[in-house]
């Protein structure tokens, strides 16, 4: 397949396989966000935009390992509950691999731009009268049974694709400003990311290419309405408890379940991060701050740059610390939230008089 551009696999040495089934996925910009800077009073602070893969989102990374172990294996139904960004990946590779694709959807709970793409790519879709947690239980049923191969975080393949983030951060990071970041900051959905990055860190720390006190910490930031991560790593649990009701504006972290907190908890732990909740309203001002900055995200994306506000407020970020803060999805996901969030459209007449009327010049 063409995966010479991709940069998920330039990295092949740290993943699987060789090469996957690609659509050049990866290699997203690390951008610097001045205004951001200013009104955090972080000195040095940059985004991680994964709204800049081919689908979208970041999801195309885990996708291009996790499609390419099911051709080798040759399932026939490939399937995924989904807030809406891996359905429209896995909607995506499924149609280059050519291979069918079942996805289960939260009713009315997905943003527009999602379904779009897992609509157009050929996926079935089912909208299930449930929450996100509900779809993963009845596809995870599915795939034990038989009936399809699961393509959500919980699939191992998938990780593997997602820790290129962790290596893109690094090496961009190094060539710009000679150091590793001090901290990472994430929206936490199911925690794949989490604990993707905190796998990347171990695998370099054992090939001596890192040392253990030069990982950035990670920093978990969940919507208050579904933040079951951040209840358990304040509290100091050993685990996450599942929050049946969950809502909040950022739909792709609506979940009440992080199926990967086995894992992503002792990430955030080991590295001296933490994770911290914020309100929908914090989400969409951060949402318009990255705006103004250039950089169009959906809401859930927005989280991490509301955390990392939250975080300085409390005096848990220093100034001095060199912060990434990951941006997960495009503006164009959600553009319901955008429009909301944005400037609202006036009516205007066909001709350049009538124009500076309306503008009142
Ligand atoms: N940001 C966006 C835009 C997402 O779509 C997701 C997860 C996350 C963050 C959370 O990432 O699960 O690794 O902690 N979206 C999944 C989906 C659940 O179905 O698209 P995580």
């Amino acid at each position: 397949d063409d995966f010479e551009g991709s940069g998920v696999w330039r990295y092949a040495a740290a993943l699987p396989f060789e090469t996957g089934v690609s659509i050049e996925e990866g290699n997203t910009p690390l951008y610097t966000v001045p205004s951001i800077e200013d009104a955090t009073g972080v000195a040095d602070l940059r985004v991680k935009h994964e709204g800049m893969n081919p689908t979208g989102s970041f999801k195309d990374r885990g996708m291009t390992v996790g499609v390419k172990v099911s051709e080798r294996l040759g399932v026939d139904r490939l399937a995924c509950a989904s807030t809406g960004n891996t359905s429209a990946a896995l909607a995506c590779y499924g149609a280059r691999a050519d291979t069918e694709v079942l996805v289960l959807l939260p009713a009315g709970k997905v943003a527009a731009g999602k379904v779009a793409q897992a609509a157009l790519h050929g996926a079935r879709i089912l909208e299930v009268d449930g929450n996100f947690d509900d779809c993963l239980d009845v596809v995870s049923e599915l795939a034990d049974r038989g009936e399809a191969y699961l393509l959500n975080s919980l699939n191992p393949f998938r990780l593997e694709g997602q820790k290129t983030i962790a290596l893109e951060i690094l090496e961009q990071s190094k060539a710009e400003t000679g150091e590793y970041p001090d901290r990472i900051v994430l929206p936490v959905g199911n925690a794949g990311n989490t604990a993707a990055l905190y796998k990347s860190f171990r695998e370099l720390v054992a090939a001596g290419d890192m040392d253990e006190d030069e990982m950035p910490a990670i920093t978990g930031v969940q919507a208050e309405g579904a933040a079951p991560l951040v209840e358990a790593i304040q509290s100091g649990a050993e685990s996450v408890e599942r929050w049946e009701e969950v809502e909040t504006r950022a739909t792709a972290i609506r979940i009440g379940m992080p199926v990967n907190a086995p894992k992503a908890l002792p990430g955030v732990r080991a590295t001296g991060g933490t994770a911290v909740a914020v309100e929908d309203e914090e989400i969409t001002a951060a949402q318009r701050e990255l705006a103004q900055d250039g950089v169009g995200v959906e809401p859930a994306s927005a989280a991490s740059v509301a955390g990392l506000h939250k975080l300085r407020e409390q005096g848990v970020v220093d100034a001095d610390e060199q912060v990434v803060c990951l941006t997960t999805g495009h503006l164009l996901k959600d553009p319901d939230a955008a429009a909301a969030a944005g400037a609202e459209p006036v009516p205007a007449p066909a001709d350049a008089d009538g124009v500076l009327d309306v503008l009142g010049e």
